[in-house]
């Protein structure tokens, strides 16, 4: 399973990055704005600084001017992979910018009906937003089953990429789903560090060689 950063923010994406398992980035406007730069200008740093792909969404909603945007987009750098919203004029969008070689992440996945049209464009990636579902009390994971399933049966080659994580329990879900890619905020990678017995274990350890060196160099 590929990890990328759901993030826009330069010293998450620097810490993260020193781990060494970050395999990407994913960003949306929301993102983009929190950080206050524009996306050409800020999407170029983060790819100065993450080796893998990254992903910078359009704010046309017109398939003529999402694919301008689009082509601007993917000029900009190798790493980038082009997001456009599902809908219409997104899929309109996208099976002309796969046609032109383009990278896409289709974004904004709902249902498994949506994903099949995203898979027909020929798109890179297509990314069910989990979290979101679950939090209007909707089984988020079932809709990443489903997408797994169907996109098994028919071999199409979108990578699917489990978005909107709310914590490490859906990632060890969406990975028994069998997704490629999941995309984690810093928070939620942080969780998934931590777990009390290890923390205990450690300190035993550390006390136990305290006590049994320390007296001897002393
Ligand atoms: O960036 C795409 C997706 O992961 C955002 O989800 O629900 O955390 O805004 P959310």
């Amino acid at each position: 399973m590929k990890f990328y950063l759901d993030s826009a923010n330069l010293e998450e994406l620097k810490r993260a990055c020193s781990w060494g398992i970050i395999d990407g980035v994913t960003t949306n406007p929301s993102l983009i704005a929190k950080e206050g730069v524009p996306l050409e200008e800020h999407v170029l740093k983060i790819c100065d600084l993450i080796q893998g792909d990254i992903s910078a969404e359009v704010v046309s909603t017109s398939a003529k001017e999402m694919i301008e945007e689009g082509l601007k987009l993917s000029k900009l750098h190798s790493n980038i992979v082009v997001k456009i919203p599902l809908i219409e004029e997104g899929i309109k969008a996208a099976s002309v910018l796969h046609k032109e070689g383009v990278r896409v992440n289709i974004t904004l996945c709902f249902s498994a009906a949506q994903a099949l049209l995203a898979a027909k464009t020929g798109a890179y990636i297509v990314s069910p937003f989990v979290g979101r579902i679950d939090d209007i009390g909707w089984p988020g994971m079932d809709l990443i089953r489903d997408i797994v399933q169907i996109y098994g049966n028919y071999g199409y080659k979108t990578q699917v990429l489990a978005a909107s994580i709310r914590g490490p329990r859906q990632v060890i879900e969406a990975a028994k789903a069998g997704v490629h890619i999941c995309t984690l905020t810093y928070k939620v990678l942080e969780q998934m560090f931590q777990h009390p017995l290890t923390q205990s274990g450690l300190e035993q350890f550390l006390s136990d060689h305290k006590k049994a060196f320390d007296l001897v160099s002393a």
